[in-house]
C-alpha cells in the first residue's frame, strides 16, 4: 500500500464516520476550504496516540440510534482534549447522550426532507446562515433530543424539534440535527466554514500542487529501479496514475490497454493515440473484442455480464503482464472514496479493499505490490492534479464511464450489431451536447439500447426497430442525481438525428427519473 506516513504530522480535521451515506460530502466540503481532513472509523480513532495535529473533530450522521441498548459509542475523553467538536445528526444525539441529555424516538413526526430552521440564539457556528432568522435545512432522522444536556444552549429549532442545534461555547462543542453537507441545506457550506475557520482556526493550506511534487518524489523513492505495470483505460483516474508514475520512473512503467470492444465509438483508438504519441507512454495494446463478444453471447443477466467482463479482463491482463519480466508493482487508480467505502463505518475489523470496478482481484492473484498514488484524493482533486500534469481536456472533462462499458447499456442480449447501433446513437448524442456547449454542464450523459422493438414509419415504409434511451444527469458524486433539463427543441433535434442517422432505431425516449429511486445506469 502506498504510504500515508507523511500525513501523520499534518494539521487536519478528522471526521468520525458513523455510517451516513453522505459522510464523504463532509470531507469534500472541508477540503474545498483547502483544509486537509480524513475520515476514520471508531477503531482507527482508538489507535490515535497523538492528537496534537487534530484541530477539529466532526462526528458524522449514521443509521444507528442512541435510544437502543447497543449503539456505536464514543468516549467522553474525546471531548476533554480541548479540540472543537461538531456533531451532525447522529453525531448530535451522541453528544447529547454523552453529556446527560435525553433522546427519544420522535412520536409525532419523523423529519425527512426539507425543514425550516429558526434561529434561537446567536452562535459562531450559524453565522451568516440565516436570512431573517430562518433557513432551509435538510433533515433525515427519527430521534430527537427532549432534554438538553447541562451547560449546553439551544441555538436553533424547527417546528418539530426544539433542540435542532445546540452548543457548549466554552468547551467548543456543537451539534446540529440537520445535514449541512448536502446541497439541499441552503448555505450549509457556511456552517462547515464557520466550524473549520472560526472555531477550529486551522490554516487553509491544502494545495494539490504541493501534493503532485510530493507524490512523484515518493513514487521515485519507493519504486527505485523496479518495474511497474498499469491497466490504462483512458478514464481520468488511470490516466492520472499513468502520467504520475511515468513522471517518476519513465520507461520502467509498462501500460497495458485492453480493447474490450465495449467502449464508445472511436474512444479506444483516440486514447491510445494520445498516450502513445502525445505522452509517449510505454503501452502495449491488446485487441480483445472478439473474445469479449463471444463470452457475452446470449447473456442477459446484468450481474453475470459484469462478472464475465471483470474476470475476462483480469485474465487477459494477467497473461500480458506475465510477458513483462521482473515486474514488482501494479499501479492502480483507487480513490479516497473507494478506501472509505471499503471499510465498515463503526470500526469492525472486517475491512477489505473494495474490488475495483475495472481491475478487481488483480493484485491478490498476481502477487504484485500495489501502488495507489490517488488513494488520498477525491475525484475533483484528481482532475486538478491531472490538469497540472498537462492531461488533455478530452480526458479530464470526460463524463464517468462504467467499467463494463456499453455491455450494461444494451439491455438484454449483446450482439456486435447492437454495439455498433448504440455506439452510433451515443456518438450523435454526445457530439450534440458538445456542439451545444452542454457537455460540461452535465455530470454524465449516455445513450442506451432497450430490448424493445416498436413500429414506426419512415417514408412510406413501416419499420420495426429498437428504442434508444437517452440519459443525462446532474450530480456531485454519483450518489444522488437529477435529470438534466434540456429544452424540447434540443431533444427533438437529437432524436431526429439519431433516427435519420442510425439504422436500427426508430424511437427515442428521454429518461426523467432521478437517483434515487432509479440509478444512473440501467443495469
Ligand atoms: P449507478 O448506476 O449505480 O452509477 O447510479 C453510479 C456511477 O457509477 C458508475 N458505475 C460504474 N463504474 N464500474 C465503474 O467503473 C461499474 O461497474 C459501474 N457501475 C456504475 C456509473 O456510470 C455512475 O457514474
Amino acid at each position: 500500500m502506498y504510504s500515508n506516513d507523511h500525513l501523520k504530522n499534518k494539521n487536519k480535521i478528522i471526521i468520525i464516520d458513523f455510517g451516513s451515506q453522505v459522510t464523504k460530502l463532509i470531507a469534500r466540503r472541508v477540503r474545498d476550504l483547502r483544509v486537509y481532513c480524513e475520515i476514520i472509523n471508531l477503531n482507527e480513532l482508538q489507535k490515535i496516540e497523538n492528537f496534537k495535529n487534530i484541530k477539529g473533530i466532526i462526528l458524522s450522521g449514521g443509521p444507528s440510534t442512541v435510544t437502543q441498548k447497543i449503539y456505536p459509542k464514543i468516549s467522553k475523553k474525546i471531548f476533554e482534549k480541548n479540540i472543537p467538536v461538531l456533531g451532525i445528526c447522529y453525531g448530535l444525539q451522541l453528544i447529547a447522550k454523552v453529556f446527560g441529555g435525553k433522546i427519544k424516538k420522535s412520536q409525532k413526526k419523523r423529519e425527512f426532507g426539507e425543514a425550516i430552521l429558526l434561529e434561537k440564539s446567536k452562535s459562531i457556528l450559524l453565522k451568516n446562515f440565516f436570512t431573517n432568522k430562518k433557513a432551509k435545512v435538510w433533515m433525515s432522522h427519527q430521534d430527537a433530543i427532549y432534554k438538553i444536556p447541562k451547560n449546553f444552549k439551544n441555538i436553533a429549532s424547527t417546528d418539530n424539534s426544539k433542540y435542532t442545534a445546540i452548543q457548549n461555547k466554552n468547551k467548543r462543542i456543537y451539534g446540529i440535527q440537520f445535514h449541512p453537507e448536502v446541497t439541499h441545506t441552503e448555505k450549509g457550506f457556511k456552517i462547515i466554514k464557520n466550524f473549520v475557520s472560526d472555531i477550529c482556526k486551522i490554516k487553509k493550506n491544502w494545495v494539490i500542487g504541493i501534493e503532485k511534487k510530493r507524490i512523484i518524489h515518493d513514487l521515485k523513492k519507493k519504486i527505485k529501479k523496479d518495474k511497474v505495470i498499469c491497466a490504462l483505460s483512458g478514464g481520468v483516474d488511470s490516466s492520472v496514475v499513468a502520467l504520475l508514475v511515468n513522471k517518476a520512473i519513465k520507461k520502467n512503467l509498462r501500460c497495458i490497454m485492453v480493447d474490450t470492444g465495449l467502449l464508445r465509438k472511436n474512444e479506444f483508438k483516440k486514447s491510445y493515440n494520445l498516450f502513445k504519441y502525445k505522452y509517449k507512454l510505454n503501452i502495449k495494446l491488446i485487441n480483445s473484442q472478439t473474445i469479449f463478444y463471444k463470452k457475452l453471447k446470449n447473456v442477459t443477466d446484468p450481474e453475470k455480464k459484469r462478472k464475465i467482463i471483470g474476470n475476462l479482463f483480469i485474465k487477459i491482463f494477467e497473461n500480458e503482464a506475465k510477458k513483462f519480466k521482473n515486474v514488482k508493482y501494479l499501479a492502480q487508480g483507487t480513490l479516497y472514496p473507494d478506501i472509505i467505502e471499503s471499510r465498515s463505518a463503526t470500526g469492525s475489523n472486517t475491512s477489505k479493499i473494495k474490488s475495483h470496478h475495472n481491475v478487481g482481484g488483480l493484485p491478490k492473484k498476481m502477487k504484485l505490490k500495489l501502488i495507489e498514488p490517488l488513494n488520498e484524493l477525491f475525484k475533483d482533486e484528481v482532475r486538478i492534479l491531472g490538469k497540472s500534469l498537462g492531461l488533455d481536456n478530452s480526458i479530464l472533462k470526460k463524463h464517468p464511464f462504467p467499467g463494463p462499458g456499453l455491455a450494461i447499456r444494451i439491455i438484454g442480449k449483446i450482439t456486435e450489431k447492437k454495439i455498433k447501433i448504440l455506439q452510433n446513437a451515443d456518438d450523435i448524442f454526445i457530439d450534440s451536447l458538445i456542439k451545444n456547449k452542454l457537455y460540461d454542464k452535465i455530470w454524465q450523459a449516455y445513450a442506451a439500447l432497450l430490448p424493445v422493438k416498436t413500429v414506426g414509419v419512415m417514408g412510406d415504409t413501416r419499420t420495426f426497430e429498437y428504442t434508444c434511451l437517452l440519459r443525462a444527469v446532474t450530480s456531485e458524486d454519483g450518489m444522488t442525481a437529477a435529470k438534466y433539463n434540456f429544452n424540447n427543441e434540443f431533444l427533438s433535434k437529437v432524436s431526429n438525428k439519431i433516427i435519420n442517422g442510425v439504422s436500427g432505431i426508430n424511437r427515442v425516449v428521454y429518461d426523467i427519473t432521478s437517483k434515487p429511486p432509479s440509478t444512473i445506469e440501467l443495469e
